[in-house]
């Protein structure tokens, strides 16, 4: 396996490139490269792999920096999974989240998170305010 990198800023990613990848890898949820961006730069941390140039995996954390905080995008490349790559992400994000009530909204990939620690809750509610990304 190549070796992957993991950066925690958003300096020098292509978000066109990022935008592609998801696509051929079947986790793309319609946003533009620009609206990529944007999600990452207003999150409170991120966390990008990086293998060969390419991105191979996202994890992102929105925060108040205080107590509570919502993670989002958390995806490896298909080709990579079960190596370790969304666990070493996850933990840089959770590591910058101490003392914080972090929430995550999917019943996918149970498994994955109850390992890093997270438990099921059996209430929820949300809202798409409008139609999905403004579109
Ligand atoms: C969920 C996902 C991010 C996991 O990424 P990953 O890099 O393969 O995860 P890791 O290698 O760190 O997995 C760590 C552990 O989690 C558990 N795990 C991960 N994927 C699993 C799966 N598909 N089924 C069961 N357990 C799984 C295993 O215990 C694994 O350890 P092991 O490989 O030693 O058994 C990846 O499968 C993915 O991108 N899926 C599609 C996108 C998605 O569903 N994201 C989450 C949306 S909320």
């Amino acid at each position: 396996m190549a070796a992957v990198s993991y950066q925690v800023h958003c300096d020098g990613i292509d978000w066109a490139a990022l935008k592609a990848t998801l696509v051929e890898d079947d986790f793309d949820n319609e946003r533009t490269p620009q609206e990529y961006e944007a999600s990452f730069r207003n999150s409170h941390s991120v966390c990008v792999a990086l293998s060969e140039g390419r991105i191979v995996g996202t994890a992102r954390a929105l925060s108040d920096g205080v107590c509570n905080a919502y993670i989002v995008d958390v995806w490896t490349h298909s080709s990579l999974r079960r190596q370790g790559i969304a666990t070493r992400m996850m933990g840089l994000l959770l590591g910058r989240l101490q003392g914080q009530h972090v929430y995550l909204f999917t019943d996918d990939q149970v498994e994955f998170y109850r390992g890093l620690g997270f438990r099921p809750q059996a209430i929820g509610m949300s809202l798409v305010v409008g139609s999905w990304l403004g579109h």
